[in-house]
């Protein structure tokens, strides 16, 4: 399922001594079926962004289109007389009206989203997923959403169980309570929670991080996995590993704003001084590579096993 934010702003906040504009007229496609990282420093509003995906987060103004519905800053009347009002307003830039007729436009062609219809398709892991874990056990609490979806208790518990193995959690756990695990045990309990669901659309807000790394690279493969089966997946990380390694798209982002949607190859063979990011190492060493000579084709190779193989079939060719 195809994700598009139009002109969305979000404010926290509003009208209070906290108020923070964390969003600025965000336009962006999240492509169907794609693996897309979002990328930027620290409070550069990546888990904002992804929050307006399942609704947890509403745009101040603006929409987001998942498939063929929208999520709305408020009721749909409501937001479209506000715009007509502002639409009349001599007051308001031409430019502002633009945007604001595009936005009724688009309105006006597309049916709201009832979130419970909404988080069914879309299942986000938070940044600290392991807050979301509330039930007595391991197997209730990974069961609790496809049962909250009127799911049989039968198979929610199937589904629990192929999300727990999915994960890498094996029966012993099940009668467990969540409480009582290690953090990154209750981080793949609680990530096996959305999986159960089978979402359209998975969120993945740094999820890997805090975990030792052959979990997160069995995680990560999980997802990849996932992916493959033709689920959407957005992945915010500040690993540029993962980035090279898994994502078909990359979105970077600054201050609230998009700076560039791209690719991974396009982002770290032109590295924009101001993206101030960390190419991955290998893919340093294979820049340096071509530098000196060696006929690499870096934009096919984005993992250290396969610069290997393709360094000894160059060596055999010699
Ligand atoms: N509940 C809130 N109230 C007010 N401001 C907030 C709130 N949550 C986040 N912010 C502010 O919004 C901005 C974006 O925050 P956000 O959490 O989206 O950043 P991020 O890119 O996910 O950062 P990180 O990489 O640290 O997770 C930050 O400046 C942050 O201080
Ligand atoms: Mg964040």
């Amino acid at each position: 399922m195809a994700v598009k934010f139009s002109h969305v702003d979000f404010t926290y906040a509003p009208k209070s001594p906290f108020q923070f504009d964390a969003l600025h007229d965000i336009n962006l496609v999240i492509k169907d079926e794609s693996f897309t990282a979002v990328i930027g420093h620290t409070g550069s509003g990546k888990s904002t962004l992804i929050q307006h995906i399942n609704a947890l987060l509403i745009p101040t103004s603006g929409v987001v289109q998942i498939e063929d519905s929208l999520i709305l800053p408020t009721k749909k009347k409501k937001y479209l007389r506000r715009i007509k009002r502002k639409l009349k307003n001599k007051k308001v830039k031409a430019e502002q009206k633009e945007r604001l007729a595009f936005l009724q436009s688009i309105v006006l062609a597309h049916k709201t989203y009832k979130v419970k219809e909404l988080r069914k398709k879309v299942g986000v892991v938070f940044q600290f997923p392991e807050y979301q874990l509330f039930e007595e056990t391991v197997i209730k609490d990974v069961a609790f959403g496809p049962r909250n979806f009127g799911v049989s208790a039968a198979d929610a518990s199937l589904l629990a169980k192929e999300a727990l193995t999915m994960v890498g959690i094996n029966e012993s756990f099940y009668a467990r309570s969540p409480f009582e695990l290690s953090g990154g045990e209750k981080r793949r309990v609680a990530i096996a929670g959305i999986l159960a669901l089978k979402p359209e659309i998975l969120v993945l807000d740094e999820p890997t991080a805090g975990l030792d790394p052959l979990s997160a690279a069995q995680m990560m493969e999980t997802f990849a996995k996932i992916h493959k089966n033709g689920t959407t997946i957005v992945l915010v990380t500040h690993d540029m590993d993962l980035v090279l390694r898994y994502a078909s798209d990359v979105v970077v982002m600054k201050d609230g704003k998009i700076l560039e949607e791209t690719t991974p190859v396009k982002l770290f063979a032109d590295v924009k001084e101001e993206y101030s990011l960390e190419v991955p190492t290998f893919y340093a060493v294979m820049q340096e590579l071509v530098k000196r000579g060696c006929p690499l084709d870096i934009s096919k190779i984005n993992n250290v096993s396969d610069l290997a193989k393709m360094l000894k079939s160059l060596k055999e060719k010699v």
